[in-house]
Parts: C-alpha cells; structure tokens; sequence
C-alpha cells in the first residue's frame, strides 16, 4: 500500500490557498501524525496565471476541475470551490462516482444535496469529508460523530455566521460607547475591512447560518438534511435601539441557529435572539463562532472558535485528509443513510418562548391601553414595558417583553399592533432565549 495521500485541489482562492500553504508548511508534522505524507499533485482554478497563497509551478494543472475527478493519479478531491450546484456539484458527484475520496468546505452544497451525496460515498465506500463547511476550525462535526457519539441529543445552537456577529458585536460597542451606529454603516465598514462580502445577502440574511444549521440538526437528531425547514430571519432590520433596550433589560443580541425537538416536531430556526448577558454564548464576540450541544449523558458542552478564514478552514479542511489517511470511514451523517430517519418539522409559529417587541408610538393617552389588548386578545401576557421620555404627539420607542407565548399567538397580536393609529411603523419582534 501506497505510504502518500495524492490530493486534487479545485479552488484556490481562500480556502484552497490556505490548504496549499498549510501542507507545504506542516507536511513533516502531518505525516507523522496520520501515518502518510499528504501531498498535493494536481490543482485547477479559473486563472492559472493568477498569484497564489504557494508555488503552483511544479504541481499538475487542470483547466477543467472535473478532469481531477477523473485523474488516476488522484486518490482524494478537495472541493473548495464553492456554490450548491454547478460545478461544484458536478465535480462532488463525478469524484464519488469514481470511487474517491471527496472533502468539502462547502455549506450551500451539502445543505441541498448532503443527501445523496452522502449516499454516493457509502456506495462507492469512500470518505465524504466536510469539518470545515460547519462552524470553520471549530472541529464539530468529529466532536458529534465521534466524541460525542454515546448522547442522545435534546438539541444544538450556535453562533454561525461570523460576519454577523462582527456587525452586532460592532452596533453593541457603538451603544456603550454613547455613538450608535445603524446596520448599514456597520456593514459598509465590515466590507472595507473583508469580513463582508460585496453581496453580502447570504451572510446578513441568515441564509449561510441556515445551511450550517441543517448540517448539524442532521447530526444531532440522525435525520434527513432538510434546508427547506429552516424558518430563517437576518439581522438587516437590527436597530441600535433594539440593542440599547437589550442592554438595559440584560441581554446581548446574536444571530442564533436554534435546532430543538419540540411537541411539534424538530424546530430548525435561524433569527436574531437576546440572549442573556450572563451566558457564555453572549460574550462570544466579533468574527467569532460558537456551537452548544445539549447531550443526555455529557449535558452541555460549549465549542467556541474562528469560524471562518484562510488558517483556520484549512486546518478543518485537513483534518478531513488525516482521516482519509488513517483509514478512518465515519458514516457522513452519523448513521449510515438507510438510518437517517425523517422527523416531523415543527409547523411555522409552533415556537414557544417569551419575546422583545418594540413599537414606535405616538405618545397619546389609551395607547398603552389598546397595545395591551391586542396582546390580550391573543393570550399574550406581558412581563415588562419600557418608555422613555414623553413627547406628546411624537414618535417614541414602547418596549414590551413577554412571558412565553406561543410564536404563532404574538404574529397575530403585532399584526393587530400594525394597525393602530398611533402605531407607526412596523411592530419588531426579537425571541428571548432562556439558555441552558
Ligand atoms: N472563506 C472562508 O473563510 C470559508 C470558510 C468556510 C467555508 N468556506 C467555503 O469554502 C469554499 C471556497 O470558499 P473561498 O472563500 O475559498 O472562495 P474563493 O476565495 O472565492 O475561491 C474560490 C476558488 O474557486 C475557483 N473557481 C471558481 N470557479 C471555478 C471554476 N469554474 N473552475 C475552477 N475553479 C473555479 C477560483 O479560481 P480563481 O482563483 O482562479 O478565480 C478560486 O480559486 C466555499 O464553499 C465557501 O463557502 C469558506
């Protein structure tokens, strides 16, 4: 048997870079940590002429990505391309087809297609390897397939999605600091320094969160990965009053990923949660990731780290080859894919917990009044209400937090909310999550 791993790379922008780089770096150390030398031998890209993060000169090149998959001098492809179909998706498939090993940073594929490919893999016996597509160089997806393999799972949440959490985290400073900022400054900032895409949707609208979550959900409850399911909310229309408020009542604002087993099924949610301030997952800040398990016999367990980034993706990306290395074969999902086993989804509004609403009011006498009956009308009672300041026949903030409700009850109470004169614009709601 041969003593060398040989490794296809496609793409090498980012992550391929660093992989590039972290081979050529550690390549003594990896080999006599996994028992064969990790090598690189061919690589493909868009634009061969372009500067990588290492010297490509001596290694093979392919135009075509999809010639790696074919090549037999090629026993594993490192997919670091990117997107959920096209071309990353037709190399995933041609790679397992062909009967090698295939690792993957990439999210968006495996949250739409994690299925079958996962079935490919068994039925041509061979890894698919993904570390580094959930949570970065958090080593999650080992810590439940593996470490944590005896537990049955009551649930999983996290911060997934670092640019969202530098952007919060930036709103908060601007607040304490007595100079507020609004998203979109913040954002435009986030892009100058790179944490920010250009397009910045898929980060800011929870989209990449929700592939990470239906990865780990798969994980946890041993079912289907089922993007679709994910009820998914960005961070676009989080105000610095919101954040000024959450302070005050004790809380921080992140974007959560929220997987729980619930009367109503498996509740697979991404949003803009206050957390309180005194939990771990509140001081978890900036481009920062961080993931919670609550296991039956370990109880919960806090893995917090860089979640994206040259550095730490590679190091994910190559633990995945040191597996691959070792001859270490971990079903993709946990169970084999005749195991996984659908779960009921917990219907839109089913989520029971308390929230922070805020209206903006005209300060007049009976408002305070007719906002309480719209809650009343739906069963929603009120814990606190906040006001400050009074200018009659002007705008000001009412802040109201509830006891727990169900999500379904307070969408129809703010509706009825939205309709009142006095009421201007439209009723914002945050959940309150009360952390084990
Ligand atoms: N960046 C991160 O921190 C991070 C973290 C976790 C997961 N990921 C995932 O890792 C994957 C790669 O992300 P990235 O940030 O490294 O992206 P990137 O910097 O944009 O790099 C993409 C690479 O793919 C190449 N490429 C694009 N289309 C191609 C084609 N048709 N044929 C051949 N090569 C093609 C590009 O070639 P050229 O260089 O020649 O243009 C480039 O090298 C994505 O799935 C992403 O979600 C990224």
């Amino acid at each position: 048997m041969s003593d060398t791993v040989r490794i296809g790379l496609a793409g090498l922008g980012v992550v391929g870079g660093g992989v590039l780089k972290l081979l050529e770096q550690q390549g003594t150390l990896l080999h006599s940590r996994s028992g064969q030398q990790l090598e690189t031998v061919a690589v493909s890209g868009r634009e061969r002429a372009k500067d990588r993060a290492a010297d490509i000169s001596a290694l093979k090149w392919h135009d075509n990505p999809l010639d790696l998959a074919a090549d037999p001098d090629i026993d594993v492809v490192c997919e670091l391309i990117g997107g959920a179909d096209g071309i990353a998706l037709e190399l995933s498939q041609a790679t397992l087809r062909n009967g090698k090993h295939l690792v993957t940073a990439n999210k968006a594929l495996l949250a739409h297609h994690g299925n079958s490919l996962a079935r490919m893999a068994e039925e041509s016996a061979v890894n698919l390897g993904y570390e580094a597509a959930v949570a970065g160089g958090i080593p999650i997806i080992k810590a439940l397939r593996e470490g944590l393999t005896a537990n049955k799972f009551s649930g999983v949440y996290g911060i997934l999605n670092g640019t969202c959490n530098y952007i919060l985290t930036e709103m908060r400073d601007g607040v304490r600091a007595g100079a507020p900022r609004d998203f979109d400054t913040v954002l435009k900032e986030a892009q100058e320094l790179g944490y920010a895409e250009t397009d910045p949707s898929t980060d800011v609208d929870g989209i990449d969160a929700a592939h990470k979550l239906a990865l780990l959900t798969s994980l946890v409850f041993g079912c289907p990965v089922d993007f679709d399911a994910v009820q998914i909310e960005g961070i676009r229309h989080i105000n610095p009053v919101d954040i000024q408020f959450a302070e005050e009542l004790g809380y921080r604002v992140k974007l959560l990923g929220v997987s729980r087993a619930s009367a109503a099924g498996i509740e697979q949610s991404v949003h803009p949660c206050m957390v309180p301030e005194n939990t771990a997952i509140a001081h978890v800040d900036g481009v920062l990731n961080a993931v919670v398990t609550e296991g039956d016999f370990v109880g919960t367990t806090t893995f917090e780290g860089p979640g994206a980034g040259a550095g730490p993706t590679a190091s994910a990306v190559i633990s995945d080859l040191a597996d691959i290395a070792r001859g270490l074969v971990v079903p993709v999902f946990g169970v084999p894919v005749s195991a996984l086993e659908a779960r009921p989804k917990a219907p839109p509004g089913s989520h029971v917990g308390s929230y922070y609403i805020r209206l903006m009011v005209v300060d007049r006498p009976g408002v305070i009044a007719d906002i309480a009956a719209c809650l009343r009308d739906q069963e929603v009672s009120v814990e606190s209400l906040l006001q400050h300041g009074r200018r009659p026949d002007e705008a000001v903030p009412v802040v109201l937090t509830t006891h727990v409700a169900e999500e379904g009850a307070l969408a129809r109470a703010l509706a009825a909310m939205g309709e009142l004169h006095a009421v201007l614009e439209t009723p914002r709601m945050i959940r309150i999550v009360n952390l084990s």
